[in-house]
């Protein structure tokens, strides 16, 4: 595993001078698949979110969700909310970390901070803004998604290309800083393409 890490910083290359522009392609058109081989109370992005209000539409290149969503996630509205983002790669027949991870110790104080993709891939096309923007993922909340272009474009100084897929990890911790007992985990398999 070690020798495997060091191999992919060595691949990886790194501009300094120039960034690379990228639109990443969802693998699936439901994009949101559970994560593999978790350990008991880690639930799929079925138990954070009911989904079954939501379509996607395959336009052109582009992947759009729309509908409303509603959180089900048996948390407290006082709960921190920990956030984790993993960016994996396939390579070599398997998945294998790369250098892009995220923890958000406190997610609700960011969920709304316009910086943020998630903000800017979902919440930005909410028609309740204002109606949920103070309520985090409490259970019962419902999201007035507007249309949601899943194909999105970015730049990095990373040089990247092929299959990746995103992990994200949700856990909830009450009042004593003890997890609750149902934590989320699902991920987005995406293609890279490169633009320039
Ligand atoms: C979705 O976003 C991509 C990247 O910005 C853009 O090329 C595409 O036209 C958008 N699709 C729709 C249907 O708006």
């Amino acid at each position: 595993m070690w020798q495997r890490q060091v191999v992919i910083v060595f691949l990886t290359c790194i501009s300094f001078s120039k960034t690379f522009k990228y639109q990443v392609i969802p693998e699936n058109e439901d994009i949101f698949q559970d994560c593999k081989d978790q350990p008991n109370g880690v639930y799929g992005i079925g138990t954070l979110l009911d989904f079954s209000e939501i379509t996607y539409e395959t336009v052109g290149q582009s992947v759009i969700l729309k509908g409303n969503s509603r959180s089900l996630w048996d948390i407290k509205s006082k709960d921190r909310v920990q956030f984790e983002l993993r960016i994996l790669e396939y390579a070599w027949g398997d998945w294998q970390p790369t250098l892009y991870s995220m923890k958000v110790p406190d997610f609700c104080s960011k969920m709304y901070d316009t910086d943020q993709y998630w903000y800017k891939i979902w919440l930005s096309n909410l028609k309740n803004l204002e109606d949920v923007k103070d309520k985090c993922l409490t259970p019962g909340t419902k999201y007035e998604n507007g249309n949601c272009n899943m194909t999105v474009v970015f730049e990095s100084y990373l040089l990247m290309y092929g299959r990746y897929k995103g992990e994200v990890k949700f856990t909830a911790f009450d009042e004593f800083n003890k997890p609750r007992p149902i934590k989320i985990c699902f991920e987005a398999r995406i293609e890279l393409q490169r633009l320039s």
